[in-house]
Parts: structure tokens; sequence; C-alpha cells
């Protein structure tokens, strides 16, 4: 079977940063209790001249370049989003109508766990020998459905990209094993109403409607805690490695908490989990690539790693995996 190495990685930020100290002048908080309550003290949120289009093509010609790829060498365009430019077009092809290229393009929704169920979608097309280059992104902009009055939800959030590409190897890198689930039941713990049925023109028809983003705090924290412990464990074990031989966590960031549950449950220590969200925020379906660029880049994952991702967000829906890291066998 052939592999699916990642051979370039990159990032892309929205200019502004909000911090804490910004926040406190918006909404009935404080430094110290976001602080204390999620680990974040800042995190970055798209301007009018950003979009998720941007962020995204930005954070893919990065990877690109990384890789040494052009983008009509790509085969196929994964992008996982919650948060697309357009409701008809996927994110995959706005993508592409920046880049360039004629590779398949096309979004996974699922939410904050979408770059990792992206990643398993297409590095199966790898497997399967169907195509030997495949760009992986995941982006979100959230922030465009957070409700600014709301202290219990807008603290949380960051928008931003990351986006990696996929090659055919000979050598057992890339990802190795996937655990996807989802409680689909629980899907009202983190949502935004009604915007299924959300058209522009409809603002002006139904002013009550706010298409902002609901969330029950305390159960999805629950719900984290569980899974992202659990996904973890089940990924490594698929690989028949023992948690020692693990080199590296990148979870999912949204709270501090959460990821520190997820490293005790897997006995890892601090040194060995990749944190960036008192930096960045929850950036939902970017947060995951965002945390492995950084890894790769400052070189604290090398060749023969083995990484784990692991994700969790509304649906409620989670996924998890191995990654062997490196570029042998291409
Ligand atoms: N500043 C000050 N006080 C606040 C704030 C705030 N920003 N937000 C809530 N509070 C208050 C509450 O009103 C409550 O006050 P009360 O006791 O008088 O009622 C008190 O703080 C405690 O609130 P809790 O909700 O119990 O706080 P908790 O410790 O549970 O932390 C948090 C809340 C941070 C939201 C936590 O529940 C959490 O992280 N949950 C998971 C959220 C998450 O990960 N979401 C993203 C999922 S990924 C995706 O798909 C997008």
């Amino acid at each position: 079977m052939p592999f699916a190495a990642i051979t370039g990685w990159g990032t892309a930020l929205p200019e502004r940063v909000l911090t804490n100290h910004d926040l406190e002048s918006m909404v009935d908080t404080t430094d110290e209790w976001i602080v204390s309550r999620t680990g974040i003290r800042e995190r970055r949120i798209v301007g009018d001249h950003e979009s998720t289009t941007s962020l995204a093509t930005a954070a893919a010609r990065a990877a690109l370049e990384k890789a040494g790829r052009t983008p009509d060498e790509i085969d196929l365009i994964v992008v996982g989003t919650a948060t697309p430019d357009d409701f008809l077009v996927s994110q995959a092809c706005l993508v592409q109508a920046e880049l360039g290229g004629s590779a398949g393009a096309f979004d996974v929704g699922a939410a904050c766990a979408g770059f990792v169920t992206a990643l398993s979608v297409g590095s199966q097309f790898i497997n399967a020998d169907v195509y030997h280059r495949v760009l992986v992104i995941g982006v979100d902009t959230l922030t465009r459905y957070v409700d600014y009055t709301d202290r219990s939800t807008c603290v949380l959030f960051g928008d931003g990209a990351g986006a990696v590409v996929l090659e055919r190897s000979t050598e057992k890198r890339g990802l190795l094993s996937t655990v996807l689930g989802a409680d689909g039941a629980g899907y009202k713990h983190l949502y935004v109403p009604g915007m299924a049925n959300l058209v522009p023109e409809s603002a002006d028809l139904f002013p009550e409607y706010r298409p902002y983003l609901q969330m029950n705090g305390k159960e999805v924290f629950r719900f984290a805690v569980q899974v992202m412990g659990d996904a973890a464990a089940a990924a490594i074990a698929k690989v028949g490695i023992g948690f020692d031989q693990v080199d590296m966590l990148i979870p999912h960031q949204a709270n501090l908490r959460i990821i520190d549950a997820a490293a005790r449950r897997l006995d890892l220590p601090r040194d060995k989990v990749w944190v960036n969200v008192d930096r960045l925020g929850n950036t939902s379906a970017a947060s995951v690539p965002i945390a492995l660029a950084e890894a790769a880049d400052s070189e604290s994952i090398k060749e023969g790693d083995n990484v784990v991702l692991v994700a969790f967000g509304a649906g409620l829906a989670w996924a998890a995996g191995l990654v062997r890291w490196g570029t042998a066998g291409i």
C-alpha cells in the first residue's frame, strides 16, 4: 500500500489581534477569568479585507512552497471547514480559483474535527493508489458567527488556516491510523441556530434572526475531556505502539484544561504536547494544522516521530490519527 507522507505545511493568520484586555472593554469579563478557565490570552480575528478563502489560499501557497510543488502538480484539494465563503461553491473550489490547476476539489464538514477528518479522506486517496499528491486544508473564520455581547463564547474563538501537502511514499509515513466518531444527538450543545435556512436577504425579513454560535460550554467540556483522551488512545493502539512511543501530541486547541486532561490520559509530559491556545484561541478546523506546522517549523518533530492528532467539535464530532512524521520513501 502506498503511504501519504506530509511533505509541506503552511499557515495563515489574520492581522488583527484581539487580546483579553480588549475583551474586557467589550463584555463583562476579565483577563484573569479567561486565562484561568481557558488558557487563552489573545486570538486573531478576520478583518474586512480577509476571508476564509484568503487565509486558506495563503496557507496552501506556503505548504506548496515548502513541498516544492506547484498547484498544477496537485491531484486533489480537500478542505475541512465549517465557515466556507459560499454556500454553493465548495471552499476547495474557491481556493483552487486562486491557486490555479484543475485538481478535484471538495469540502469536509466536521467543524473543529474538520482537518483531521479531511486528512484521513485525502490520505486514503493516496493509500488506495488513486492519486499521488493531495492538498489538505483546515480553515475557519468562526468569529463571523460569534456574538460579541455573549461573554461565554466570544472569548474563546479566533480565525486562521493551516495546510499540508500529502505525497505518495513507499515508506510508512503520514497518517497510519484514523479514529472518527460522532454523537449527532448532542448537536444542540454547539451550533448556529437556523444557519441551514440562512440567505443574506433574510436579514431584512427576519430581523430577530441572529446567526450566532450558541454553546452549552459545560456539556461540550465534559464531552471533550472524554473523547479527546479516548480517541487519541484508540488511534495509538491501532498502530500497535504504546503511549511511551508517542513523540508529540497535537491536540485541538480549545481550552488548556481540555488539552491537559488529554495529556494526562496518555501519560504524556508537557513538553510532548503542543500548545498555542494562549496565542490563537480556538481556530476550529485550523487549530490542528497550525499547531502541527508550528511543531514542524521549530523542529520539535523529526523524521520517524510518532505524532498524535486529535480534535473534537460541533456535531458533536471527533477525529484522531497517528502520523509518522517525515518524507522517507518519496
Ligand atoms: N468572563 C467572566 N465570567 C464568565 C465568562 C467570561 N468570559 N463566561 C462565563 N462566565 C461566568 C458564567 O456566567 C458563570 O457565572 P455564574 O456562576 O454566576 O452563573 C461562571 O462564569 C462559570 O461559568 P461556567 O460555564 O461554569 O464556566 P466553566 O468553568 O465551565 O468554563 C468554558 C466555561 C470555558 C466555556 C468551558 O465550559 C469550556 O471550555 N467548554 C468547552 C468549550 C469548547 O471547547 N468549545 C469549542 C468546541 S470546538 C468547535 O467545534 C467550535
